[in-house]
């Protein structure tokens, strides 16, 4: 077996993860980044609308502070106060500093950083690159990391954290090379989790296939807690049609530039569910009202409601939504002169990994950031907010990485633990297919059974039944079989993906059925509105042997009561 040994090891190649490593490497340390793919597949590089920040150049009274008021109403009062104020005080340097770094943003006239309109947003602060805001941060961050001699390791699986040989720290991350599928151990002094979301749990989502929930799943086996793993947005306009296409991300910068949403009827509906905001209202109060609306019989032939925009000129669609136009167009779709067809589409976990502020775990030693955390973004996320959140906590994360590795030599590492991990993956992947299931028709069943009883709309019963289902899945995972031939690395990879996404979905149901109320992205029909007097708390997961516990911690309210 393989041991390799860094100062710092992050598991993650998106915006939080590079940014961590760039810190790292500006403190002068040893750092490599693992990706279970390519360094640019990630959920950050498919961003598209843009990154919030208060610079104040378009809507010049913007501050800090109405940034962090617009969040904390958005996230329904479950957010993290003394998070969200750090973030949005530190966004703002971020940027600059991208800027410095080349990153090529859209300009004002004036030549200003420009700023576009997001939902629920009471200014405009949403600094963009068109509609691939996301590719030009992270390929800039790429290119910063790369010339700090930041190591980046592809077709890394990533497994556990390893803990020190006391359990009481950190000690690296057992890694799989996903060609040879042989055994990695990155001994290290500090962690840091940026392996992003779990939307692929979901049948409709507009995430990449990378996006399986792999750091929630280590963070539960190295014994932390989950937060606020009930709260996953769906994004209200995913492509309802073509079928092929279904679910990919139509931006919000759409209803930003002026796009405005009908139903079949012809009636622009959203004046029935918030006369105010309209199209821009939260992405919670949007995606329930499409859902609705078509759930009611309105819905277009194919599932969807009308996006239209084609009363804004199309030279500026062409210049602000630049990929969106042609990639519809590929599809057949011009959107300068027909609405385009969208329904709700999984897109991002607000839950995640108990942080700080300087984005440390439970486990000393162990960072997490980006969309692996938890407690940003309450119970529901306003566009925008995730790039800015993984460039700051991944700089904190990275900063805070720095201070450990520089003050301490590497532990050493738990051999029994590390033995347990090695066997609980190799015997994943000795079960031969002929024997058993596939990888396939578990995923399959599962993201089929999360949409229809863990999405936009919830009950009870429907959450007991979405419980029965994933633990009967659960325990088909042992019947799991890959194949042993030529398709084995593929399948491989896939089959421990399940392995984690199961146990992501599990959480996730558990989670939204202990709370029993209604609240951002977490809808109850059987408890439809919100009871701060009960529930303003996040509700915790964790692992005990195999089964999944539910507690409590409270909400880091530091400035504004709800
Ligand atoms: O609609 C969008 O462009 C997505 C942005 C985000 O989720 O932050």
């Amino acid at each position: 077996m393989e041991w390799v040994s860094r100062d710092v090891v992050v598991v993650g190649t998106g915006v939080a993860g590079l940014r961590a490593a760039i810190e790292a490497a500006l403190n002068g340390l040893d750092v490599v980044v693992l990706t279970k793919t390519r360094a640019t597949c990630s959920a950050s590089i498919m961003a598209e609308g843009g990154v919030n920040a208060a610079l104040a150049n378009v809507d010049k009274d913007d501050s800090w502070e109405k940034h962090f008021i617009d969040t904390v109403r958005a996230g329904a009062f479950l957010n993290d106060q003394d998070l969200v104020e750090v973030l949005c005080k530190e966004i703002v340097e971020r940027i600059y500093e991208l800027e410095e770094w080349g990153a090529m943003f859209s300009r004002t006239d004036d030549g200003l950083i420009a700023q576009r309109a997001f939902g629920k947003q009471s200014r405009r602060r949403t600094c963009y690159a068109s509609d691939r805001t996301g590719h030009e941060i992270v390929t800039t961050l790429l290119s910063v990391a790369r010339s700090l001699g930041v190591e980046i390791v592809e077709n890394r699986f990533a497994s556990d954290v390893l803990l020190s040989d006391d359990g009481a720290r950190a000690a690296g991350v057992l890694a799989w090379d996903t060609r040879a599928w042989e055994p990695e151990v990155y001994r290290s002094k500090a962690v840091i989790l940026a392996c992003g979301g779990a939307a692929q749990i979901y049948e409709v989502t507009t995430v990449p296939q990378e996006a399986t929930g792999d750091c929630y799943a280590i963070a539960l086996r190295a014994g932390l807690k989950l937060k606020d793993m009930e709260m996953v947005q769906f994004h209200p306009t995913g492509l309802a049609f073509p079928e092929s296409a279904k679910g990919i991300l139509i931006t919000e910068a759409v209803r930003g530039e002026g796009g405005i949403l009908r139903n079949a009827l012809g009636e622009r509906f959203m004046a029935r569910y918030a006369p105010q905001e309209m199209e821009l209202a939260g992405r919670d109060v949007v995606a329930r009202a499409i859902w609705r609306e078509i759930s009611e019989g309105r819905g277009t032939e194919h599932g969807g409601v009308y996006l239209d925009i084609t009363h804004v000129p199309c030279e500026r669609i062409r210049e602000r939504l630049e990929s969106t136009y042609r990639l519809l167009r590929r599809l057949g779709i011009d959107m300068c002169r027909e609405p385009i067809e969208v329904s709700p589409t999984a897109h991002y976990f607000m839950g995640g990994i108990e942080i700080d502020v300087d984005a440390s775990t439970a486990l000393k030693g162990l960072f997490a950031c980006g969309e692996a955390a938890g407690g940003v973004h309450g119970a529901n996320r306003v566009g925008g907010n995730s790039l800015a959140e993984g460039l700051v906590f991944g700089r904190r994360a990275g900063a805070s990485a720095s201070r450990v590795a520089r003050s301490s030599t590497a532990p050493s590492i738990d051999r029994e633990r590390l033995n347990i991990a090695i066997e609980r993956v190799r015997s994943v992947l000795s079960r031969s297919r002929e024997k058993g299931v596939g990888y396939e028709t578990i995923r399959k069943r599962l993201r089929s059974v999360m949409w229809r009883y863990g999405g936009v709309v919830r009950s009870g019963e429907g959450l007991r039944s979405l419980i029965k289902e994933l633990e009967s899945l659960e325990k088909s995972l042992c019947l799991l079989g890959v194949d042993q031939g030529a398709s084995f690395s593929v399948e491989a990879l896939r089959a421990l993906e399940t392995v984690n996404m199961v146990l992501v979905a599990r959480a996730v149901a558990v989670s939204a059925l202990a709370r029993e109320e209604s609240r951002g992205a977490h809808y109850r029909e059987d408890y439809p509105r919100r009871d701060d007097s009960r529930w303003l708390k996040h509700i915790t997961v964790s692992l005990r042997g195999n089964a999944i516990v539910v507690g409590f911690s409270p909400v880091r309210i530091t400035r504004v009561k709800p």
